[in-house]
Parts: C-alpha cells; structure tokens; sequence
C-alpha cells in the first residue's frame, strides 16, 4: 500500500464507561474506497465517530496524513482534511438546499457550491425547495454535498444508501465514484447494503466485536457467499 491517508492502530474507543472499539486496526490508502461491512451494533458508527474525535478514544492512535489526531477536536479534524456524512440525515427541515449547504460557513463558497451541484444535479434544480420538501434521496445526496463543501480530502458515509430506492442508490454510487476517480477523494463507506457497497468498493473490512475479523478484495468478497453468510448473516442475492 501507499504511505496511507487514515491509519487506526489498536484503537479502543466508546461513549463513557462503555467500550465498543476493541483493539480495531486498519489503513487507509489514498484514493482508495474502503467498505466497512458487518451486524448492527458491532462498532462501525462508532469507528467513523472515533475518526471525527465524536467518541472517546482510551487506547491506540490514529494518525490521518502521518499527524496523530489525539486531542483534536471534531471541527479541527474537519479543517485538516476529515469530512462525514452522518447515519441520521442531518439537515435543516426548515432551510432552503441552499442555505443548507452554505449554513455555518463564513463566506459563500462559489465554486464548491458549483461543484455540488455540478455531482447532484438534482439539488441543483431544487436548490430553493425548502430541506422538508426533498425526497429521502435527495436528503441524501444534500448531505453528501454538505460534507462536500467542508472539502474534505477523506469522506467518511454511514449507511448513505439506508432506506433509498435501487435507482437512487446506483445514482449515489456512481456520484461517489466520480469523487475518487475526478477528484482523487478517499472514501471509507459503511452499509448494511453490502452488495452494493462491494460493487462500488475497492477493499472491504468486516468487524465484529469492536475489530476487524476479516479483510478482502471488494470484488472476491462479493462472490464469498459463505464468508458474507457466516460474518454478516445476510445470504448473498
Ligand atoms: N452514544 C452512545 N452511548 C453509549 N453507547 C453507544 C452510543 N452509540 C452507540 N452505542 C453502543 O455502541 C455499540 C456499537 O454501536 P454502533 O452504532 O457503532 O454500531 P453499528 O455497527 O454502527 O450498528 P448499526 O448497524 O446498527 O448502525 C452498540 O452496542 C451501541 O448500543
Ligand atoms: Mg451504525
């Protein structure tokens, strides 16, 4: 691999008194689109929350572009290059897309903006509906967009194909594809769509516990049914 973008070395984390990371490891390389795969509650909310500096990490390091990020809060981590679109679609019912995506930045950033809305076009036709007025895919690539005007250089998504359409999905997809392929964006994506997470991901990571039981090519793990049905417990369609 490259000098790689994120790396986690034995990161134990959680909220508290209450540990969910345990001992989990792992490297990012650039450009690279990384899926992280697994059941519900096995950590991988709270391994995306412990890049941000959103859960408390008790143990291990995690170094994103060789700077350890210990004691940076989430908005510096933000400013170094960091950007995620949460699992809870956190935009403001009551603004405008607009004013959602330039809502909390100091200066209007045009051709970030343009960007946006060059990668969702749909946004760019609605961009003075109100948030309340988009369907859920919409408030979806919204969010993607919001993240996007942060510039970040590494994107964390949590589950951002959760509840949308097939369509919808590969429109997403192929938006984030576009990311890493026009501008060199890297893309750590947790889904509990894994199929689909395995066709748009280089390398995929399973965690169970708090760490990673199982590494692969995106592509060989898609054909894995047994390994998918035994980690994931989803059979393979
Ligand atoms: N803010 C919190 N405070 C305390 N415990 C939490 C908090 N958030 C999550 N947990 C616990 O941490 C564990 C891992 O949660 P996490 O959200 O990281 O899992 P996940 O893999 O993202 O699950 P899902 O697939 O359901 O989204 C769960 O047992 C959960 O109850
Ligand atoms: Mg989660």
């Amino acid at each position: 691999m490259d000098t790689p973008l994120l790396e986690l070395h034995d990161v134990v984390a959680g909220y508290g008194p209450t540990t969910v990371l345990n001992g989990l490891g792992f490297a990012v390389a650039p450009r690279e689109k990384l899926a992280l795969i697994g059941r519900n509650g096995v950590g991988k909310t709270t391994t995306l929350a412990a890049v941000m500096g959103l859960a408390q990490l008790t143990r291990g390091r995690i170094v994103f572009d060789g700077e350890d990020l210990a004691g940076l809060a989430p908005h510096q981590r933000a400013a170094r290059g960091l950007g995620l679109v949460p699992q809870t679609r956190d935009i403001f019912p009551s603004l405008s897309v607009e004013e959602n995506l330039v809502a909390g930045l100091k200066r209007r950033p045009k051709r970030a903006l343009d960007e946006a809305y060059a990668l969702f076009p749909r946004l760019a036709e609605r961009r003075r509906n109100g948030g309340a007025q988009l369907s859920g895919g919409e408030q979806q690539m919204l969010s993607v967009a919001r993240a996007l005007l942060g510039q970040p250089r590494l994107l964390l998504l949590d589950e951002p194909l959760e509840g949308l359409a097939p369509l919808i999905r590969q429109e997403l997809l192929a938006a984030f594809a576009r990311l890493s392929r026009e501008r060199g964006i890297t893309v750590v994506i947790v889904e509990q769509q894994v199929q689909e997470a395995l066709g748009y991901a280089d390398r995929a990571l399973v965690l169970e516990r708090g760490a990673v039981v199982h590494e692969a090519a995106a592509a060989a793990l898609r054909e894995d049914g047994a390994t998918l049905e035994r980690l994931v417990g989803m059979a393979v369609h």
